[in-house]
């Protein structure tokens, strides 16, 4: 049997997808110990504001710790504390929501850190920082993995860099990236409910964000889209992405969210005129796709055929589909929830022991 190998792990953020994490870790440990002879240990976990640090690793009921003896915190102070330590094998997570986190990325990297990030933020700014950050891991000889940037825990990103490293080529990556808009149009095609029905069913099975506007911009899929094509070295920015908004322009972001609330009847008849407009074996999908020889990025809503795999998604899934010159007609599908914390927490963890494998 391999050295026993011990990893310490520092996770920022502890909201859903973190503290799902934390619990996840703790339910895996002694089989990952058994089995591959690793030893996860959490000894920091921290929000936006402070840090609760335990040498031997935090326990499941962490967050009543964490109430009394959380302390303010700067990354600095992390990264020192770790060094004082001598810990070795080192993971940040990333699993805050935050947009100037991964500020702190390349100190970590810095300080000894490797990378994984439930954030999509590092690879959606501009292609500068993707290569900079990409820069400082090569020079410090780190790892960045972040599966669940796209698809929570389905395995998209790598099945697509493998697939490229491979040397296959992939002509064309197509599918329903976002949750709520999955849902939105599949009940919605389905049914004879009117849209700001559907919308507002979304909402209390809390699949879209506070502002659904936030989905309907088609902003969220761009960004997932943006980050599968930079996977194939696609030199690309955000704004090259083609959106088609579903948010009428006089609902937008001038209208407060209070009044759009209460003005999504507006909705109603553009979309029952396009859902009048389908042929019968056809249903509408709110798609991203990627046509990887023109390197042209799109989010639209089209019609699609009842029985492709798009057509065919039910629930809140994710659906991708693959098309390469290996899989020709029949593109390669990876289909399934593409959001939630079980599903996502389960996704950083799959990463971190990745991860782990390879370190020495
Ligand atoms: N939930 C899903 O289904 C899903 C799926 C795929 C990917 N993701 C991604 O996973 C990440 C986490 O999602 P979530 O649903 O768990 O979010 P969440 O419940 O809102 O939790 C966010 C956590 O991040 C912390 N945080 C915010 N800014 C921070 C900062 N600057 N430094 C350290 N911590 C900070 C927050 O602390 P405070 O309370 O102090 O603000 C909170 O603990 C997001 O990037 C999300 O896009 C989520």
């Amino acid at each position: 049997m391999s050295n026993s190998k011990t990893i310490h792990i520092v996770l920022f953020g502890i909201g859903q997808v973190g503290s799902t994490l934390i619990y996840q870790i703790n339910e895996t440990k002694s089989r990952l110990q058994q089995d591959q002879n690793l030893k996860l240990k959490i000894p920091i976990v921290a929000n936006s504001k402070l840090a609760f640090y335990d040498k031997e690793s935090v326990s499941n009921s962490w967050e009543t710790d964490f109430e009394s003896f959380s302390v303010p915190y700067k990354i600095e102070e992390i990264i020192r504390f770790v060094k004082h330590q001598k810990f070795e094998n080192l993971i940040a997570i990333d699993a805050t929501a935050s947009s100037t986190f991964i500020r702190n990325y390349i100190s970590l990297i810095e300080g000894g850190f490797n990378i994984v990030s439930a954030n999509k933020v590092a690879n959606t700014l501009s292609y500068d920082f993707y290569q900079t950050l990409r820069l400082a891991l090569k020079m410090h000889n780190k790892s960045f993995l972040y599966e669940t940037n796209v698809g929570a825990g389905l395995p998209v990103i790598e099945t697509i860099k493998n697939l490229y490293n491979s040397g296959d080529k992939i002509e064309r990556i197509k599918g329903v990236f976002s949750g709520s808009m999955s849902y939105i149009f599949n009940q919605f095609s389905a049914s004879d409910t009117t849209f700001s029905q559907v919308l507002s069913e979304a909402a209390k099975l809390g699949l879209t964000e506070p502002d659904a506007r936030e989905d309907l911009s088609g902003n969220d899929v761009a960004r997932k889209l943006l980050i599968l094509a930079r996977e194939l070295n696609i030199k690309t920015e955000l704004q090259d992405v083609k959106i088609e908004s579903l948010v009428p322009k006089q609902l937008n972001g001038k209208t407060t969210l209070h009044q759009f609330k209460n003005r999504t009847k507006e909705l109603d008849v553009p979309f029952q005129e396009l859902k009048n407009q389908l042929y019968k074996n056809q249903v509408l999908r709110y798609v991203g796709e990627l046509d990887v020889v023109s390197k042209t990025l799109e989010v639209k809503l089209i019609s699609e055929e009842k029985n492709s795999a798009i057509g065919q998604l039910k629930g809140a899934d994710s659906v991708f589909e693959i098309f390469t010159e290996s899989y020709g007609n029949n593109p390669l599908v990876i289909q399934g929830a593409g959001a939630g914390k079980q599903v996502t927490a389960r996704g950083v963890l799959s990463d971190v022991i990745k991860l782990s494998n390879n370190l020495n």
